[in-house]
């Protein structure tokens, strides 16, 4: 939720800023900025729109200068205008920042800095920030009126009395005109990562927009900032303690954000699940010992063992994953588990009683509400697992431990292959936890070779894919879509239904097939496509009780079945086939079709799938 790149080196700093905002811009991109430091003053341009509304308002010259910030916007306060955008200058116009993040307390200070003598130009709570450092530069003194000490840089000084007034998040780069040898970033609650080059740095908010120029990176830690000058750079604390940071390779490779001849990133990570649920197994599953090995949580798997609850809690697609997590730590391993909503779980003063352990799943693993949950649940005293995919992200370092999805980056705002490889670890997870508890090695060994057959079948339903673009077709103009499932079919329902909202703008509910007669039932008309998932498991004669129902009404169904079921298409007025697994794995396989039905209904309907309106991919604020 709003990307922020920065350059400090002896390259043009402007290409490099637009290269990176475009790597960036998955995470928000409602308007633009970038400033470059050039002759003792900013030189700006921001515009409302994409990066290349930007690209197309830069001057026509290119700019010499090598020192600049981007910012790439999400709107949270004041509308995405051109004023509102990124970066920000204070009111002495010496000093520039873009900012990812919150300033809580932005209300209160800007009264004060109005009342002495500020003058504001946005409604954003960043030039709060901008005009707070400016006004302890430009005094001197700290808000008790002492003065700077004698050997400190001013411009750093200025940035830690700023902060230390400050509440929120922020994941900030800084620049001052009187210092164009010198870039400050900080830290806390929003990611920022420094990217180390020869001669050159890239502050950025993730390694996409570094990866390009350096893999050897600092993550800094909330807290902490970074200092680049024309010696080098060093790090401390905001209240101005030195801190070592190791360097670390970036693990990403530039092939794995390129678009690679798809047209959108959520096509090629639909398409790459096959490979990247494969990645995600590998050397985690033996099957000829009945055996799980997963090395970042096997310390902790004694007491996962013995635990006498288990809280799953996430956002989005990835608390989808969890509520099938909850399906299958109750299924196999017998223990009671529930997913949370971390947005609710973090305001409820949650019971934790005892020995619960609380897993977090994450895709981007920067989550606000999913950072705050976890917060929550160690000040309780749980032990806090992750279930994340990007390396070293905040989760990933606030977790006592945990599992890696190993997926490669996902770009598409709609997340697939995240949702895909966190089932499948949750499903190692509780196979494993069934293996210690009471599965029989022929259970655990006939789930584990189902497991390793996944990735096989998914290419056979991706196979479908052309005939699923001529189902997208025939019932894209359809403003209302119900998505049906029972059990382990249910969340793949809701699933399904956020996929096609968030890119198609279709009005779509989720909903436990049973449930439809409760109330959604009253909308069936043949005008509204009711998708059932309706494989050959545990409910199947269920589901097609409730198919029936919709069918009686004049309802039009759109079937997900398993493979060589003649029995079920009488019911279907589409059918769509995937090949037959166990039920706990059901969910792995069923997911696939949807996406591809969301993804072509979406681009049917002309828009731009992977940066769909009003959404970000990584949602760091509240
Ligand atoms: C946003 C994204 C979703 C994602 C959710 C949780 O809403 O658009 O795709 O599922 O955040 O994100 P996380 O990174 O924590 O999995």
């Amino acid at each position: 939720m709003c990307g922020i790149v920065a350059y400090f080196g002896r390259k043009h700093a402007q290409p490099i800023l637009i290269e990176g905002l475009k790597r960036l811009e998955y995470r928000g991109y409602d308007s633009a900025g970038v400033a470059l430091l050039e002759k003792g003053a900013f030189n700006i341009t921001k515009t409302p729109g994409r990066i290349s509304a930007l690209e197309e308002n830069l001057p026509e010259y290119e700019s010499d200068s090598t020192v600049g910030i981007g910012h790439t916007r999400w709107a949270t306060h004041g509308q995405p205008n051109q004023i509102n955008a990124h970066p920000h200058v204070d009111y002495t116009g010496k000093i520039a920042l873009v900012h990812n993040g919150i300033i809580e307390n932005y209300a209160t200070l800007k009264k004060w800095l109005i009342k002495e003598g500020c003058a504001f130009q946005s409604e954003t709570d960043t030039e709060v920030v901008a005009n707070l450092i400016g006004y302890f530069y430009d005094k001197n003194q700290d808000r008790n009126g002492r003065f700077a000490p004698k050997d400190c840089n001013r411009f750093e000084w200025a940035v830690q009395q700023a902060l230390s007034e400050i509440y929120g998040t922020y994941g900030m780069a800084i620049l001052c005109v009187d210092c164009p040898d010198m870039m400050i970033g900080v830290k806390k609650g929003s990611p920022l990562i420094l990217g180390v080059g020869k001669n050159e740095y890239i502050i950025a908010s993730d390694a996409s927009a570094i990866v390009q120029h350096t893999t050897q990176a600092i993550y800094l830690s909330d807290g902490e900032m970074a200092i680049i000058d024309s010696d080098g750079f060093y790090t401390k604390t905001i209240t101005n303690k030195e801190v070592q940071k190791e360097l670390k390779e970036i693990e990403i490779s530039l092939d794995q954000i390129e678009l690679e001849g798809f047209d959108h990133y959520m096509q090629k990570e639909i398409a790459e699940q096959p490979v990247s649920l494969e990645t995600c197994l590998n050397g985690r599953v033996d099957v000829k010992n009945g055996r799980i090995i997963l090395g970042g949580v096997s310390q902790y798997l004694r007491e996962l063992t013995r635990t006498k609850r288990i809280i799953l809690t996430a956002c989005g697609t990835a608390w989808h994953a969890g509520l099938v997590g909850e399906f299958l730590f109750e299924q196999l391993a017998r223990i009671p588990a529930e997913v949370e909503y971390a947005s609710e779980f973090r305001y409820r003063n949650p019971i934790l009683e005892e020995g619960t352990v609380v897993i977090a799943i994450s895709q981007s693993g920067e989550t606000a509400d999913t950072l705050a949950a976890i917060e929550q649940a160690r000040d309780r005293g749980a032990l806090v697992l992750g279930v994340v995919n990007v390396v070293g992200s905040s989760i990933a370092r606030l977790t006592d431990a945990g599992v890696y999805l190993r997926v490669g980056p996902e770009i598409g705002v709609a997340s697939t292959k995240a949702f895909t490889a966190q089932v499948a670890v949750l499903s190692m997870l509780a196979i494993e936890l069934g293996r210690r508890r009471h599965l029989s090695t022929d259970a655990v060994q006939s789930l584990l070779r189902e497991l390793m057959e996944i990735p096989a079948k998914i290419k056979r339903i991706l196979a479908q894919t052309d005939y699923i673009r001529q189902i997208a077709q025939a019932n894209k103009d359809h403003e209302n879509w119900l998505f049906l499932g029972r059990g382990f079919n249910y969340p793949v329902a809701l699933e399904g239904a956020l996929k096609l909202k968030e890119i198609s703008y279709i009005h779509a509910e989720g909903l436990p097939a049973a449930e439809m007669k409760h109330g959604p039932i009253a909308l069936i008309t043949d005008r509204m496509p009711a998708v059932f998932v309706a494989t050959r498991c545990s409910q199947y004669e269920k589901i097609i009780g409730n198919i029936e129902e919709v069918r009686a009404r004049g309802g039009k169904t759109i079937v997900v079945a398993t493979e060589g079921d003649e029995h079920i298409k009488p019911y279907a007025d589409h059918l769509i086939t995937v090949p037959e697994t166990c039920d706990q794995l059901q969910p792995l396989l069923t997911v696939v079709p949807l996406q591809i039905l969301a993804y072509h209904a979406a681009v049917l309907r002309g828009h731009d799938v992977d940066k769909p309106r009003n959404l970000a991919k990584s949602v760091t604020v509240e």
